[in-house]
C-alpha cells in the first residue's frame, strides 16, 4: 500500500464548561487527505485546496505534515511522504480547522504504516500540529478528532485522555458565521488567574456534564453547559452572541455556547428537528447583526477521522 486518503471531522472544543480539556466530534463537515509513499526521505507538502492559498506549503509551518513528521519521528522511521490537503473546514473558525488536518494525515500514515500506534497514542503527534498552527498544544479539538465522541483530557502532564461513555444520542448544530477569530488571538485575552468563585462554578459544570453525559440525565447535561471562564471574555467578539444562545435554548437545545474559540457556536439536542429548529434560530440571529452564517447538523460522531480508500 502506498497511498490513502483519510477524512477527519471538525471538532467542538471547550463544550462550554471543559475549557481545554473536553472537546466531541461531528460527522461533516470535514478536512480530506491523500498521502503518497515515496522514496526521498521527506515529508512534503505537494498541494493545498480549498484554502484561498492561505496555509504554508512549507512543511515545517504545515499542520498536515508537521503531524506526520512528529509520528514518523516517534516510530524512529525516515520515510519520504507526499500530502496532498484538501480543505473544507474555514480557517480561524473554532471548528477545530488546524486539528482535522493534522488528525487525517496523520491516521493516514499510521494506517501505511501497519497501524503502530493506536488512536489515543496518536494525540500527542497531532498536538504538535495544533503547536504549530496557535502556538498552544491543546488537545481537546485532536483527541476528539482521533477518538470520536466525548473526550476528556484529564491531564496534560502526562498526557491521560479519556473517552467517555455517553449517550450517543446527542445532535449538534454547529453555526459558523462569516468572521474569522485567530485562536491564538482568543487565548490571549483570557485572564491567567481565575477567581475561586468561578473555578468552583466551572468544577461543578464539568462534573455535572461528565455524569449527565454517562446516565443520559438531559436535564443535567442542560445544567451543566456554562463556561464562567472562556465565554465571558470570548463572547465579546461574536456580535449577536446573547440573542443567538437565547435563540437556541428557545428553540428547545440543551444548550448553546461558542465551539472551541469562536466565532462558531455550538448547540446540543436530543433530537434532529430540535437541532435543526436551534440551527434556523441561530442563523436568523446572526443576520440581525448583519452576519451570514452557515449551518451543520449531525450526530455527535463516535468513531472520528477515517481511511476512505487505499491503493
Ligand atoms: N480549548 C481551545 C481554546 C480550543 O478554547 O482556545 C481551540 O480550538
Amino acid at each position: 500500500m502506498k497511498k490513502i486518503r483519510a477524512f477527519a471531522p471538525a471538532t467542538v472544543a471547550n463544550v462550554c464548561c471543559g475549557f481545554d480539556v473536553l472537546g466531541f466530534a461531528v460527522d461533516f463537515p470535514g478536512d480530506e487527505v491523500v498521502l503518497t509513499l515515496n522514496d526521498s526521505g521527506e515529508v512534503t507538502m505537494s498541494k493545498i485546496e480549498g484554502d484561498g492559498g492561505r496555509l504554508p506549503i512549507d512543511a515545517s509551518k504545515n499542520t498536515a505534515a508537521v503531524a506526520v513528521q512528529s509520528f514518523l519521528h516517534g516510530i524512529g522511521k525516515v520515510q519520504g511522504v507526499a500530502i496532498e490537503l484538501y480543505k473544507n473546514l474555514p480557517l480561524g473558525s473554532g471548528m477545530g480547522s488546524s486539528a482535522a488536518s493534522g488528525v487525517a494525515s496523520l491516521v493516514a500514515i499510521n494506517h501505511l504504516m501497519g497501524n503502530p500506534l493506536t488512536r489515543e497514542q496518536l494525540v500527542v503527534h497531532a498536538m504538535e500540529a495544533e503547536r504549530i498552527a496557535c502556538g498552544s498544544a491543546h488537545a481537546d479539538n485532536v483527541a476528539p478528532c482521533l477518538m470520536g465522541g466525548f473526550v476528556l483530557v484529564r491531564d496534560y502532564h502526562p498526557l491521560d485522555v479519556i473517552k467517555i461513555p455517553a449517550t450517543k444520542n446527542l445532535y449538534a448544530t454547529l453555526v459558523h458565521p462569516h468572521i474569522e477569530l485567530k485562536t491564538s488571538d482568543s487565548r490571549r485575552v483570557l485572564k491567567t488567574v481565575v477567581n475561586l468563585k468561578d473555578a468552583i462554578a466551572q468544577t461543578g459544570n464539568i462534573a455535572g456534564l461528565m455524569i449527565g453525559l454517562s446516565t443520559e440525565d438531559y436535564s443535567l447535561i442542560s445544567r451543566s453547559l456554562k463556561d464562567t471562564i472562556a465565554e465571558p471574555i470570548r463572547s465579546a467578539f461574536i456580535p449577536g452572541f446573547d440573542s443567538v444562545k437565547n435563540s437556541a435554548q428557545k428553540a428547545g437545545a440543551l444548550g448553546c455556547g461558542i465551539s472551541g474559540s469562536g466565532p462558531t457556536m455550538f448547540a446540543l439536542s436530543i433530537d434532529q428537528n430540535t437541532a435543526s429548529r436551534a440551527g434556523e434560530a441561530m442563523q436568523l440571529e446572526f443576520l440581525k447583526s448583519n452576519l451570514k452564517s452557515e449551518v451543520y447538523v449531525s450526530k455527535v460522531n463516535q468513531e472520528g477521522a477515517r481511511i476512505i480508500d487505499s491503493e
